[in-house]
């Protein structure tokens, strides 16, 4: 699919890897719908012109997500994409010195990582699978947004690698079934990346993390997974698969 001129829903498009997606894609032209509970930072208007709206969204409304999708859609004709980046971290053992892990600490990460993912594309698709088809019967590209935790989850990920485990086992089903709309959908599971939810882990994790990734040994940049979804976007054979961003990265237990 073409990037220039198409109209692409980015949930947690206000910070780090969706950020990194927002400034890709009005870059190349394509007019952007920031669904977010909190909104870009000040500058970042300036920046996108007239190409980019904030809608506050929690991705786990339906009324919320229907409210910005329709606010693209008035402002920007049909939805063409979606890239699903809301998400939060969470780290508790299952059985700490203070007891069991939280049960509502659990449900909220679900809630919010994989629930919202899935209403984010149940409602996308929707809307693009409304739209008139344009080259070779494709109505719209669906990125969302899992993790190597889904694999390698370590001690104290029980809850955000059942999450994006979740997202992982979403990909393929949603693939067969959208397909038949001329939708794609991918997902992207990244190693370590230097977003503000990166920059909150204790330093201890972060230097630990980035000793287990082999080459490059860093930390991923945001512009290395926005360039990757724009690849995804223009690549009509990627389709109904989990691909890895990761510089050779398995995490260890710890
Ligand atoms: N940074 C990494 O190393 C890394 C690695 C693997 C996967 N991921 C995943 O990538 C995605 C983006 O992470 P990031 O590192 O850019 O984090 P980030 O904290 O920088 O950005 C996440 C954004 O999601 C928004 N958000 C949170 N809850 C929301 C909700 N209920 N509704 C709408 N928006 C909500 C936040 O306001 C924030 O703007 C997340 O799903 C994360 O789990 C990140």
């Amino acid at each position: 699919m073409r990037i220039e001129g198409s109209s692409i829903l980015v949930t947690g498009g206000s910070s780090g890897l969706g950020a990194a997606c927002v400034q890709k894609l009005t870059g190349q032209g394509a007019s952007v719908i920031i669904a977010d509970l909190a909104p870009p930072r000040e500058d970042a208007f300036g920046e996108f012109g007239e190409r980019a709206i904030f809608a506050r969204t929690d991705v786990t409304s339906e009324a919320d997500l229907r409210a910005a999708i329709a606010a693209g859609e008035n402002r920007f004709g049909p939805l063409r994409g979606a890239i699903a980046c809301a998400g939060i971290l969470h780290a508790e053992r299952v059985l700490g010195r203070e007891g069991p892990a939280s049960l509502e600490a659990f449900r909220r990460v679900i809630e919010v990582n994989l629930v919202g993912t899935f209403n984010t594309v149940r409602l996308a698709a929707e809307a693009m699978a409304r739209s008139q088809p344009l080259e070779a019967g494709l109505c719209g590209v669906v990125v969302m947004t899992s993790s190597v935790a889904a694999l390698e989850g370590q001690i104290g990920q029980a809850a955000y690698s059942a999450s994006k485990g979740g997202v992982a086992a979403l990909t393929l089903p949603l693939a067969r079934e959208l397909g038949q709309h001329g939708i794609r959908v991918v997902s992207i599971a990244p190693g370590v990346f230097e977003t503000p939810m990166m920059q909150n882990a204790p330093d201890k994790v972060r230097q630990s993390l980035i000793e287990q990734t082999p080459f490059p040994h860093r930390l991923g940049r945001p512009e290395e997974f926005a360039a990757l979804v724009g690849h995804v976007f223009e690549n009509e054979m990627l389709n109904g698969c989990v691909l890895r961003l990761d510089a050779a990265l398995r995490m260890g237990p710890k």
